[in-house]
């Protein structure tokens, strides 16, 4: 896979943005809103294609707030970050489970795990961070270790809140947003295929839940 750099490898590694994650983006009225609304989509696509529970692995779990989620629906999990600080945090917060030894350092590019190691592979609040021509690479190494699903966050073009930001920035792009059916098109030559959608609130806001199964 390409060694590109992009912003999201470095700026989690500093300990100041780590240990303020949480706090900056989810403690106001609306990050609680936020939060809570993307929990919710995850727990939805879970419940469609792993009802049961099973062994996750959450990729860029960052400070274990989706991972958390994982654990309290009876899933097993193993989390991976390329930041030490952000695991860190992600340790203290894990730590009532007895599972913070299942939280190791890695580059999402090169995962290492056996092929077809887990149930299911999560992923939140990366791919916004990937520029697009990493999405392919990135999408065949969480495919490598999954079973049979991948559900991931990406960022919807088309919805209202990305627009609104694109024209009062001065038609400025935020993020690697992608559409569904650009998606849709991109997965299908790697023997993937979205299967269902979770957006967080259709046509609004810009997260969207994919589920992708493996063909
Ligand atoms: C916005 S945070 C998301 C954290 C968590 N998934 C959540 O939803 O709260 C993005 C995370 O991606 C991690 N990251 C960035 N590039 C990565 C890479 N190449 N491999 C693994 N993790 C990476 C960062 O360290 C950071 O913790």
């Amino acid at each position: 896979m390409s060694t590109e750099e992009y912003a999201a490898q470095q700026k989690y590694q500093d300990a100041a943005v780590a240990q303020t994650y949480d706090e900056v983006r989810f403690s106001s009225f609306k990050g609680r809103l936020t939060d809570r609304m993307e929990k919710s989509a995850v727990l939805r696509a879970l419940g469609s294609v792993l009802p049961e529970g099973g062994l996750v692995l959450d990729v860029a779990c960052g400070t274990g707030r989706i991972t958390e989620l994982l654990v309290e629906n009876n899933h097993q999990f193993v989390g991976i970050d390329i930041s030490m600080e952000m695991l860190q945090t992600a340790r203290l917060r894990l730590q009532r489970f007895n599972g913070f030894s299942n939280l190791l350092r890695s580059d999402v590019a090169r995962l290492p795990f056996q092929d077809n190691a887990f149930n299911g592979v999560v992923s939140m609040r990366l791919m916004v961070h990937i520029p697009s021509n990493l999405h392919v690479p990135i999408l065949t190494e969480m495919r490598r270790v999954t079973k049979r699903w991948l559900i991931v966050g990406f960022q919807d073009r088309l919805c209202l809140q990305y627009w609104r930001r694109y024209l009062f920035s001065g038609f400025r792009r935020r993020g690697n947003p992608i559409t569904v059916g650009a998606l849709k098109r991109e997965v299908e030559h790697m023997s993937l295929q979205v299967v269902e959608t979770f957006p967080i609130l259709r046509g609004v806001s810009e997260t969207i839940v994919v589920v992708i199964e493996k063909q």
